[in-house]
């Protein structure tokens, strides 16, 4: 036998600030499926992943929670393993980017790159937010678009019109975070000099280890030359600090990747036979393969590779890039209930579903892949179940009935047989490939074959002809092993249904290699359903539950009027003095009017008894004839910081519930309630 290839395996690092969802578990149950084959094949395979914890959007949504980033990290973490372990991802470790070992690596691998002559500076001029006392990254920028006057745009790019411009061409701008006009200011940045390593990549990236589609894409900025990389954030930041630089962090990117290694390297120190320089060496003989989504190739394709070239560590042997998820033909809507989260789907159906489906549809290239779900449901019921499932359930009961449950030896068409194993180099080399939709193919057209010979051999019928006995034994004995070799091909997809079938099969954990052999005067323990049927009823239920996710977290946020930065339904727990301190009062709106240049904005005046109230209210989608709202009441947070907006001071908060749009609804105390009450 060949020496076992030791390959190291990485998925992109979640970030650590939202839920993981079905267009993540692409790649997650990607990259866990070709993991699971090559240490099914008996290879030294690792597979290792981390929270990517740290930018400035962990830093605010912590804030606004109440808790403090590295709460907000922990919680996440949390939620991200159990995500992945019930999908039957299985990390060899799964870490954090805020950790001792990326610090540390980190700070020497920039180091490297600054002794090396890699690292140059310069002033930056930038948008500040005067308020926050903090620089402004593009989305957190928002203004009138200068090409066609859409308002509310982000800061890099129109989503109306699709043109793209510098922060400081929009007209208008305004923080998204406090709602202040941000001022220029300069500051100094540190670039990694990406052009020095411009040959480097162009050869890299044309010597096989990136899918021709991804190649072509690089040679564009390749061949337009490529620009240094602004690797440094001023404070506040949550990250690490440049070595020797007070107050300036390494950008989120920066220390990403870097997170697989230390990973990796925080696995070694648990796992002797692991050597983190047999892996990172410059003369690593180890694989290296990361995968990742489509929007992310810059990072991965060339600047990751420049900072390992630079810091005198090997470079990855391919990058794996695959599409983006779409969910009936269209991109995940939160409104139409397909922007499903992970745990909402684990809520209603089992993983290895969708582990199944998304193995028949993920072929090599970086084309997006639908999720149907009608096709969803037809496909598993129709090939695991149908197919393969059924195999094993319409031969045990005879084995069990007529001989104790005790395979016969005799292999009853050799010419199956045969062909299973004949196909199975076919099948590894898809595996290996990434091809996992040919994989399945070609998987499903043996179990198509298996099940045509017990269709014609028909024990059910042989079993009540006289002297048929041994026949149907030895049917069903080759329908088990026939049923057996097909969980072999399919143990990195079904990881569960593979050890559900061994337990029946009453056998060692199968690998690879086990297709080659067939199991002969070998008893059986009893059959037990192994999976069951798809109810369309259930993914009705996870669509409608995923469309009432998404109102909750915005009933939450409508009343901000900011719709960009939702909560999640679930807030943490707060204490009641926390509660008590919140001023809830019955308030009056004595008038309600427009607010010229706001699309989202009522300007409300509000009587809460002995004074008078000033609140601008994102309603005016579901309240477009703001008149009809005055003289009535409403309940209001009287004690909220003003906040300084475009239009003048907002000083409180009413309060509505509803998913937004024309949908927000504007709460009223019962008759009787006088403005000014206290709400308690
Ligand atoms: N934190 C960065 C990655 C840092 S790697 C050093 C990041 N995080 S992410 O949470 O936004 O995405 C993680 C992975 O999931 C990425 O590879 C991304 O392409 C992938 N996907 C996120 N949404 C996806 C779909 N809708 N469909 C398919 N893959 C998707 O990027
Ligand atoms: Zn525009």
């Amino acid at each position: 036998m060949s020496e076992p290839r030791k390959i190291l395996v990485t998925s992109a690092l979640p970030y650590a600030n939202g839920s993981i969802h079905l267009g993540h578990m692409v790649e997650y149950i990607q990259t866990d499926m070709w993991v699971r084959f090559q240490k099914h094949r008996g290879n030294q395979c690792t597979y290792v992943c981390a929270d990517d914890a740290h930018g400035s959007a962990i830093m605010l949504r912590a804030e606004k929670e109440g808790i403090t980033p590295e709460q907000l990290i922990a919680n996440v973490q949390v939620e991200h393993s159990t995500d992945f372990a019930d999908f039957l991802v299985e990390f060899d470790n799964f870490h954090s980017t805020h950790s001792q070992e990326n610090r540390e690596l980190s700070s020497q691998i920039y180091l490297k790159l600054r002794d090396a002559g890699h690292i140059s500076q310069r002033s930056v001029t930038q948008y500040f937010d005067p308020d926050k006392q903090m620089f402004l990254a593009d989305r957190f920028i928002k203004g009138t678009c200068p090409k066609c006057a859409a308002e509310d745009q982000y800061g890099d790019n129109c989503e109306k019109c699709g043109a793209t411009y510098a922060p400081t061409e929009l007209k208008n701008p305004k923080s998204a975070i406090s709602g202040a006009t941000p001022v220029l200011r300069d500051s100094q940045h540190f670039f990694f000099k990406l052009p020095d390593f411009q040959d480097m990549l162009k050869a890299w990236t044309r010597s096989g280890t990136l899918q021709d589609a991804v190649a072509n894409k690089l040679a564009e900025w390749l061949d337009s030359g490529l620009q240094e990389w602004d690797i440094s954030r001023d404070a506040p930041y949550f990250g690490f600090e440049i070595p020797g630089e007070p107050g300036k962090y390494f950008y989120v990117w920066l220390d990403a990747p870097i997170g697989y290694m230390a990973s990796f390297k925080n696995l070694c120190a648990r796992r002797p036979e692991l050597d983190f320089d047999a892996y990172w060496g410059k003369d690593s003989t180890a694989e290296l393969y990361h995968f990742i989504g489509k929007d992310i190739i810059n990072f991965h394709a060339l600047f990751w590779p420049a900072m390992l070239e630079g810091a005198g560590s090997r470079k990855p042997t391919a990058v794996n890039v695959h599409g983006y998820l779409t969910v009936n033909g269209q991109k995940m809507s939160k409104s139409r209930g397909t922007f499903v989260k992970a745990r909402t789907y684990l809520d209603h159906l089992s993983p290895e579903y969708l582990r199944y489906y998304y193995a028949s549809k993920l072929g090599r290239g970086v084309d997006d892949m639908d999720l149907n779900l009608d096709d969803f449901v037809q496909k598993v019921n129709s090939d695991l179940v149908g197919k393969v499932v059924n195999i094993a359930s319409r031969c045990a009961g005879f084995i069990h009935k007529g001989n104790a449950g005790v395979m016969v030896a005799e292999n009853a068409a050799p010419e199956l047989t045969d062909a299973f194993l004949a196909a199975a180099p076919s099948i590894a080399e898809a595996y290996e490939a990434r091809d996992f939709a040919r994989a399945m193919r070609e998987i499903m057209a043996l179990a198509d074959r298996a099940n045509a010979f017990i269709a014609e051999k028909a024990p059910w019928a042989l079993a009540k002809q006289e002297g048929k006995q041994a026949e149907v034994q030895a049917v069903c004995a080759l329908g088990v092993n026939l049923f057996r070799q097909l969980v072999i091909f399919l143990k990195p997809v079904l990881p569960k249904l593979a050890a559900d079938a061994e337990a029946f099969l009453n056998v060692a954990p199968l690998t690879w290699d086990d297709h080659k052999t067939l199991l002969a005067n070998h008893g059986l323990n009893p059959f037990q359903a192994l999976m069951s049927r798809i109810d369309p009823v259930k993914v009705q239920a996870m669509v409608d539950a995923s469309r009432e996710d998404l109102e909750a977290s915005q009933a939450a946020a409508a009343p901000a009027g900011n719709g960009e930065l939702t909560k999640d339904p679930l807030s943490p727990e707060i204490e009641f003095d926390a509660f008590a301190a919140v001023d809830l009062r019955v308030a009056l709106i004595v008038k309600a009017e427009q607010v010229e240049g706001a699309d989202k904005l009522l300007r409300l005046t509000l009587d809460i008894g002995d004074e008078q109230r000033n609140v601008f209210s994102g309603i005016k989608s579901a309240y477009p004839n703001p008149a009809e709202l005055e003289g009535r009441l409403t309940m209001m947070i009287a004690n909220l910081k003003p906040r300084k907006m475009r239009f003048g001071i907002s000083e409180g908060m009413v309060m509505a519930a509803g998913p937004g749009g024309e949908e927000i609804y504007l709460l009223s105390p019962d008759s009787g309630a006088k403005p000014g009450q206290r709400i308690k």
